[in-house]
């Protein structure tokens, strides 16, 4: 901790005074751990049995990584008792909030009636009826148990019903623990021959197709990169790659694992692309852990047990009822047309208002997005490929990251903010002007615009 210097005395943003952005990180940092006692000895604890207190990635930051003990609405408690609004929404599979009552008694219905059944149960067929129905992708869907499952099976699947080995995915996207491109892929990953294009490269990722056509399984992307930094894909650049793909015999790959939430009939549906196969997860288990792979019923009958020769997909809690009654009524009881279509609405007003700000304020900064999913960004905009992030400072989104959570709003570390239903006007008017006085004060930690 900084010498002379007493958080107890000093922990409002509005009277601090930096000289300079790492001491003004290493300030704010300093204010959240002596905010936070409890959240530091658990986090200390948990190192001694979990590597680093951790057990997914995506949840550490510096100093360390905040506890919660729990979460109503839009909001989660930290172990220290203190309140922040959730603008991380687990990543986008939040969306129905911590303490929906309809997905609440779904499960308590499900854990009356009893669980780990090892059988088909009642539910698994209307909600597959119910997805087929909403997504124009999917003409049969087989359920698995995360996002970077579904993904899995997509990328075999297509390896197995082409016969040819190579994968064309995006520079910096993100499938999966095991389907990691940022930063040049992660010695984890899966060892298919992968081949990379450019998010919104048309000429480019066309040519590299037709180069690699004679072996080409599949082109995997999302319609928006998530990870990747909320970097829309452009609807031209979508209808290339599903006719090259057609053209090369190939299949094209929709992830819309954090995407399916921007549309009603997922972003697929509304640019009016098909993909062959497609694949969803998060908020559509309801809270639980889900994924679902599917799409043409030419290629996902292959999966039929009955007939010879059928592909094998087994997964012990495939359609574990939990997952199943959560997600199915969540789906079809809370995300009504409406819902959606009202967050999404909210979502666009707020990454309005963020821009405004970063722009009041003078920052070569910008927000990416779409609806109730967006990312903030410390380099000027606009950014339409992964490439220009590059050149971020690290410690700008930090210091965001560290201010916010001491203001008691709940971003994640890169930036990137997912809604929930229940966050509304009110709490995007308190986050607004949070940001602002944010702003006011480092603004000159920040890039400047010229
Ligand atoms: C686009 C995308 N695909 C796949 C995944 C993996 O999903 P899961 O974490 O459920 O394995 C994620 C998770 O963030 C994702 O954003």
């Amino acid at each position: 901790m900084r010498d002379g210097f007493d958080p107890m005395l000093e922990n409002s943003v509005s009277t601090r005074r930096n000289v300079g952005l790492d001491s003004a990180l290493d300030d704010a940092r300093a204010r959240l751990v002596a905010a936070h006692p409890d959240s530091l000895a658990r986090h200390r604890q948990a190192a001694s049995v979990l590597p680093g207190g951790n057990t997914r990635a995506v949840l550490h930051y510096d100093p360390f990584p905040l506890t919660f003990t729990g979460g109503s609405g839009c909001r989660v408690t930290t172990l220290d008792g203190i309140e922040l609004v959730d603008l991380v929404s687990e990543y986008s599979a939040g969306l129905y909030g911590h303490s929906d009552p309809v997905i609440a008694a779904a499960l308590q219905a499900a854990v009356d009636r009893g669980i780990v059944l090892g059988a088909p149960n009642t539910v698994e067929a209307s909600y597959a009826a119910a997805l087929v129905d909403r997504f124009p992708g999917f003409e049969r869907v087989r359920f698995c148990n995360s996002g970077t499952e579904a993904n899995v099976m997509a990328i075999s699947t297509a390896r197995a019903v082409t016969g040819r080995g190579t994968i064309i995915a995006m520079a910096e996207g993100y499938h999966g623990g095991v389907l990691t491109f940022a930063h040049g892929g992660s010695p984890l990953n899966l060892p298919f021959d992968f081949a990379f294009a450019t998010c919104n490269d048309i000429d480019g990722t066309r040519a590299l197709i037709r180069e690699r056509a004679g072996d080409l399984a599949a082109v995997i992307l999302e319609p928006m990169m998530g990870g990747g930094g909320c970097i829309p894909a452009d609807p031209g650049f979508l209808a290339m790659i599903r006719e090259e793909t057609r053209a090369a015999g190939a299949l094209m790959i929709l992830d819309e694992v954090m995407t399916s939430r921007l549309d009603f009939r997922g972003l697929h549906g509304a640019h009016g692309i098909t993909p062959d196969l497609l694949t969803m997860g998060k908020y559509l288990g309801g809270g639980a852990s889900f994924g679902v792979f599917g799409g043409r019923a030419e290629v996902m009958d292959r999966f039929d047990p009955s007939q010879p020769g059928a592909f094998s997909h087994g997964g012990t809690f495939n359609n574990n009822v939990l997952s199943m009654s959560a997600g199915y009524a969540g789906f079809t009881r809370v995300l009504t047309e409406p819902a959606l279509t009202a967050m999404n609405a909210t979502g666009d007003a707020l990454r309005e208002g963020i821009a405004a700000a970063l722009d009041r304020h003078g920052l070569a900064a910008c927000v990416t997005g779409r609806g109730s999913l967006m990312n903030i960004h410390f380099v000027p905009g606009p950014v339409s490929t992964p490439a220009p992030l590059d050149a971020a400072d690290p410690r700008h989104l930090a210091l965001l990251h560290a201010e916010l959570l001491l203001a008691g709003f709940y971003i994640a570390p890169r930036g990137m903010i997912a809604l929930s239903l229940p966050f509304g006007a009110a709490e995007a008017a308190d986050f607004l002007s949070a940001l602002d006085a944010i702003l006011a004060v480092h603004a000159r930690h920040l890039p400047r615009r010229h």
